[in-house]
């Protein structure tokens, strides 16, 4: 989605804000601008193109720089729509993410007076910043009296030619600030910045920031207020590709230390005892008559792993929720029902506005996520942290596998407090989770063998990836991955659901891959294998099972993991996926139309 970076200092802004946009790339756009303003003058340089195509502004055009890319909602990706817009003096510039709700309206107003040359509901803010500029107050002044005028969400920048310093606002869109030794920055996403700092401050809703070469004060509804700085625990090294050439691949190679990072210290060397850094009570957990679950995307399915879990041990009804379809209706009553939202960034539209409902309604909510600082760990009543570390390619890989451990600890720690789990259950949970990174290590050491596979399938007319229980959302997950990021047709089915339908696309060049694991009902998935064989399509199967790999035209054998063995072929799959990907030559970590962080609903 749209990104925004800033800096005020004394390194040279034009060189800093430029590597900042690169730095965002990842997040997926479609054009991009910067803008300086120095002493009396401002610059500007959009491209309907690649952050690659702008060029690097010098010293002499400005000492306090803005920058964007671009994700196009409103207006076609042209270089006239990409950001910063600027007034009609051409002397205020703006970036936004987020999406001015009233902008239409605001626009009718404004035109009688000014000359618009986007069809973005961005421009508004500048024309709006230049009537209030023209009264004689202060930029900071100017852009309090605009965000009074704007419905909607948005993190803006903007910076104005004969106006001190950078002047940011945020509402529901992230934005946050980072303290360097030579300056201040500001982004949507502290990657921008973090080979400059890992020093940061995240803005609330209603924050307005003057950010000047000395110094940054903040504001909120008017009064000056004080604003916390924090130390990420991210490094510029753990942001980049460590010689591996897509993030993605990196990422999934990342694996098995993300998992430790989400066990290490939550569960016991002796026993199965599960320490979670909650705060919501052993008494909520155990009222608690129902989970709802709402996420978007591969958090879905990592959700739909989580019932399995949850409903098997922890004697808890759960429901999971496309969040872009919710509102809290089921349960007793709201205060019965504890919503649980996945989303690894913590900032996804949908899933915000569905956890907003269930908290209007009473509900208690709980938040499971990778970001730290995130609008949904200050929304949520509590957040537990998967601990992944940044995840930069758009697909998610490390984040999946690391939400399905967190909700296997988090399953445990539900069913002691209800109760629910038998010992053996637990001592089960407790040693899949455990084994799991090192399974995942052996599944990654059998790369070159699943490379072959997948290189062997790259030119099939479509794929299906079946499975039942918790083989279900990897199957769910893993034609996503594929789709995603190598643009080919693949689906996921429950396997029993073939024969109501999906068999009739099944051919000789539409491999099935079969998910015949553990914890998945591989005997009964083994019959829907035999169906697709005998209409001539090949099954790629995947198991710890020697028995039950058989039935398989190809196998990717897996080490055993118990309840957690789906997901160690969920890592075979992101390997698949991402090597027909690389077949085919395709943008791995910016795949088309995709974004990272989908801030919009
Ligand atoms: C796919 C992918 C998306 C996200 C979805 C939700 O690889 O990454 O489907 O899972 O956009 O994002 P979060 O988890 O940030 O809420």
């Amino acid at each position: 989605m749209c990104g925004i970076t800033g800096y005020i200092g004394t390194d040279p802004t034009g060189r800093i804000v430029h590597e900042g946009l690169q730095n965002l790339e990842y997040r997926g756009y479609d054009s991009a601008g910067i803008a300086l303003a120095g002493g009396g003058s401002l610059s500007v340089h959009k491209t309907g193109g690649e952050v690659g195509d702008l060029p690097v502004p010098s010293r002499e055009d400005g000492t306090r720089g803005i920058g964007h890319t671009r994700w196009s909602t409103h207006g076609e990706p042209t270089r006239e729509n990409a950001h910063p817009h600027t007034d009609c003096t051409g002397d205020v510039a703006v970036v936004h993410n987020g999406i001015i709700e009233n902008y239409a309206a605001l626009a009718d107003e404004l035109r009688a007076d000014h000359v618009f040359h986007s069809d973005t509901d961005t421009e508004v803010v500048p024309h709006l910043i230049e009537t209030h500029l023209a009264d004689g107050v202060s930029l900071l002044t100017a852009v309090q009296r605009t965000t009074e005028r704007l419905t909607g969400s948005y993190a803006l920048a903007i910076t104005a030619a004969g106006h001190d310093g950078i002047v940011v606002a945020r509402s529901d869109s992230p934005l946050l600030l980072g303290h360097g030794d030579t300056g201040t920055f500001v982004a949507s996403d502290a990657t921008a910045f973090i080979e400059h700092t890992n020093r940061v401050t995240y803005l609330r809703n209603g924050d307005i920031a003057h950010l000047t070469e000395t110094e940054w004060t903040v504001y909120n509804d008017g009064a000056r207020v004080s604003r916390d700085i924090e130390a990420l625990d991210w490094s510029a090294d753990a942001a980049g590709k460590s010689g591996y050439d897509h993030y993605m691949l990196k990422e999934i190679h990342e694996q098995p230390r993300a998992l430790r990072q989400a066990i290490s210290g939550r569960i016991s060397d002796l026993g199965t005892d599960v320490t979670l850094d909650m705060e919501l009570s052993t008494e909520t957990l155990q009222n608690v008559a129902e989970l709802q679950i709402v996420a978007c995307g591969t958090s879905y399915h990592a959700g739909l792993y989580a019932k399995e879990l949850l409903e098997t041990h922890a004697d808890l009804p759960v429901t999971v929720h496309v969040a872009s379809e919710y509102e809290l209706r089921g349960g007793r009553s709201p205060k019965d029902t504890l919503v649980v939202a996945i989303t690894q960034s913590g900032e996804t539209a949908d899933t915000l506005a569905a956890l907003r409902s269930a908290a209007q309604k009473g509900a208690p909510t709980l938040a499971l996520t990778n970001t730290l600082g995130s609008t949904v760990t200050r929304e949520a009543d509590d957040a537990l942290f998967i601990r992944a570390g940044p995840e930069i390619g758009v697909a998610a890989t490390k984040t999946f596998v690391s939400q399905v451990a967190t909700a296997a600890l988090l399953t445990m720690h539900i069913g002691r407090a209800r109760n629910a789990i038998s010992t053996s259950d637990a001592a089960a949970l407790r040693d899949a989770i455990r084994d799991l990174p090192g399974a995942v290590q052996q599944v990654l050491d059998q790369a070159p063998e699943i490379a072959s596979i997948a290189r062997e399938y790259a030119d099939s007319d479509a794929f299906f990836y079946v499975g039942r229980r918790a083989g279900r959302p990897v199957a769910l997950e893993s034609a996503l991955k594929l789709k995603e990021i190598s643009y080919d047709h693949a689906e996921g089915f429950s396997a029993g659901e073939l024969k109501h339908g999906p068999l009739a696309l099944v051919t000789d060049n539409t491999p099935v891959v079969a998910v015949l694991t553990e914890y998945a009902a591989p005997e009964r998935t083994a019959n829907n294998v035999k169906e697709v064989q005998s209409r001539g399509a090949d099954v790629i199967g995947l198991a710890s099972d020697a028995g039950t790999a058989r039935h398989a035209d190809v196998t990717i054998t897996l080490p055993a993991c118990g309840p957690l063995e789906p997901v160690v072929a969920n890592v075979a799959l992101q390997l698949f996926a991402y090597h027909i990907a690389n077949e085919k030559g395709r943008p791995i970590d910016k795949p088309r139309n995709l974004a990272k962080s989908v801030t919009v609903e």
